[in-house]
């Protein structure tokens, strides 16, 4: 049994996808079942509440012998995933998946991948079997310019000339179920990137030549994203912390590939001109 946390998720929901298609065992986490019925129409046993509730994370460990550890980013997931790691322990869980992030390293100073590489950290002390994935930038952030680009062919980003090794977050998922399909006999990293460096103006014109529309990428300055940030999202904490983070990626902290993704699954990652055609109707009025 495989036991994923965020299973409505991008990347646990893709995992759960190819895992239940694999014919494997799934139990998956949401607060909201209603947001799961077509994982639970293919199989998958969905469980209704909150990661930080011990004694109903406790109960589902029992039997399960991978988790596949995914959580959204928030003020509470250090200390929510550091619980699944503990209880996975204590139940005797053979193998932990954990999705990380590419700018996880004892360097990084934004909290966000403080906070994957503390939980790395607490997971390789404790002794659990672990595989680490580290992803690079995911493209459904794209989504969240797609109106821009439909209504005005332009997006802005406060990255400057920083290149991003961007990858699907569900070929992640997909790379995750792969992974959590079987207990290893050692510990590893993995970097999940894209196979071609790119910049946002490259990026941009991967877009037009997609939707056969001319759109450009704006420099942003850094003070303008955080105000757009503060004046669109509710929570400061995520106000800040994706600031710090988009800081640490204009600084370089994307800036690399490696061929893990597509080592793993075994198929040409999609790219972005495959992504744009996926989601085209977002993208053009
Ligand atoms: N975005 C990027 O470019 C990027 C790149 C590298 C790594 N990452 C990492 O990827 C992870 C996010 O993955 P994702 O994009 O698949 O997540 P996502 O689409 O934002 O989904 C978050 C999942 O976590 C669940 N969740 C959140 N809080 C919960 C709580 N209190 N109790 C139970 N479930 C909870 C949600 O379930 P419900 O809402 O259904 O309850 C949902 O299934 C983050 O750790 C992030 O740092 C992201």
């Amino acid at each position: 049994m495989i036991f994923i946390t965020g299973i409505t998720g991008r990347v646990g929901s893709s995992a759960a996808r190819y895992l239940l298609k694999h014919g494997l065992d799934v139990k998956g986490l949401t607060r909201d079942s209603a947001k799961a019925i077509d994982l639970a129409a293919l199989g998958a046993d969905i469980i209704e509440g909150d990661i930080s509730d011990d004694t109903l994370i406790k109960n589902t460990l029992k039997g399960v012998s991978t988790v596949l550890l995914v959580t959204g980013n928030g003020p509470h997931q250090l200390e929510a995933e550091c619980l699944i790691a503990r209880e996975s322990a204590a139940a005797g869980v053979q193998h932990i998946v954990k999705i990380s992030s590419m700018e996880a390293s004892p360097t990084a100073t934004a909290p966000i991948p403080v906070v994957h590489f503390k939980v790395e950290k607490y997971i390789e002390e404790i002794g659990l079997t672990y595989t680490f994935l580290r992803p690079n930038f995911f493209m459904q952030n794209l989504m969240l310019f797609a109106q821009s680009i439909k209504m005005s062919d332009q997006f802005s980003l406060p990255l400057g000339k920083a290149k991003t090794g961007i990858i699907d977050a569900n070929d992640v998922g997909e790379i995750a179920g792969i992974i959590a399909s079987s207990i290893p006999e050692t510990s590893s990293v993995r970097k999940l990137t894209g196979g071609t460096l790119l910049d946002f103006h490259e990026v941009a014109e991967l877009i037009s030549n997609e939707l056969g529309k001319l759109v450009t990428y704006n420099e942003q300055s850094h003070d303008d994203f955080h105000a757009l940030l503060a004046r669109t999202i509710p929570s400061p904490w995520h106000v800040e912390a994706v600031s710090l983070l988009f800081k640490e990626i204009a600084n370089g902290a994307l800036e690399s590939t490696t061929s893990d993704a597509e080592d793993i699954l075994g198929r040409p990652l999609t790219d972005v001109r495959g992504f744009v055609a996926r989601h085209k109707p977002a993208f053009i009025r």
